[in-house]
């Protein structure tokens, strides 16, 4: 989740409102900001995780119908609980407009051409094969549809190892050896609350910006819209010939279509 301050525990209200309110919203908005309404169309969320982010985009954005597809199943029942512990009891999704399908990392089970919208949250950092599965969100999505994509932390940013709930230091996930930072990550919570440190930081697929750009030209989906997010930070000396841009620039939200 984007943030200026990172939190250091977990706290299921924070958790919740950054989801519900933070990035569904942003998503919504996002495409609103083109002209873009989700309203009354079909859409389809990659990496639905705990399906907070989902339950909110149905009800900022209002959609006909919305599929969070994750390679972890997505537990219909905890996100009905932890709606009702933050006092959401109308505006649950009722029937079949609202599902979770659990996908392969290779396949997303829907058929061609059928979602008007695919977005996907904090995932594609995770991706094991990220040009595999955006030619899935390509083949998903209808021709005049919009796929919305965000990333942060990005791999070269400061916080791109996704180990700050073990590791307060930025770019530790660069500048310490291999060996030290999984000796540093094991057992350590992570920042998904599912996960540890360590598996969380062996999940990372570590695209750059420029090789998400390739990686979504060889899928056929060219970028619309793109807005990065950049932050002042200190350079420790062993990481002074690394690629400035990749440093400084820790997050990407963007809008691409299909061609
Ligand atoms: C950090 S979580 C983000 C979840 C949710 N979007 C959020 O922001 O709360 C990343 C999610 O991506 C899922 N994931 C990883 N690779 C995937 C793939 N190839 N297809 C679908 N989901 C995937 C993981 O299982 C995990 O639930």
């Amino acid at each position: 989740v984007e943030q200026t301050s990172i939190p250091t525990e977990h706290d299921a209200t924070r958790w919740w409102t950054e989801h519900y309110d933070g990035a569904a919203v942003q998503i919504v908005e996002f495409l609103a900001g083109d002209g873009y309404s989700i309203e009354g169309k079909e859409v389809a969320d990659i990496g639905s995780g705990d399906g907070i982010i989902d339950l909110g985009v149905w009800n900022h954005g209002r959609p006909s119908r919305l599929v969070g597809y994750d390679v972890r199943p997505t537990d219909m029942d905890a996100l009905i609980r932890s709606a009702a512990a933050a006092g959401i009891e109308d505006g649950l999704p009722d029937g079949h407009a609202f599902t979770f399908v659990k996908s392969e990392p290779d396949h997303l089970p829907s058929l061609d051409e059928r979602f008007d919208v695919v977005y996907t949250w904090s995932v594609f950092e995770h991706v094991s094969q990220p040009v595999v599965m955006l030619r899935e969100v390509r083949r998903i999505i209808k021709p005049d549809g919009l796929f919305f994509l965000q990333i942060w932390p990005l791999f070269g940013s400061r916080h791109g190892g996704h180990a700050w709930m073990a590791i307060d230091e930025p770019f530790a996930h660069l500048s310490r050896s291999p060996f030290e930072l999984e000796r540093d990550l094991i057992g350590r919570q992570g920042t998904d609350p599912t996960r540890s440190a360590d598996d969380e930081f062996r999940s990372l697929n570590r695209l750059t910006l420029d090789q998400l750009q390739r990686a979504l030209l060889l899928a056929r989906l060219r970028i619309a819209k793109i807005e990065l997010t950049a932050e002042t930070i200190h350079i420790p000396p062993e990481l002074a010939h690394q690629p400035l841009v990749d440093m400084a620039v820790s997050g990407v939200k963007l809008l691409a279509a299909p061609f």
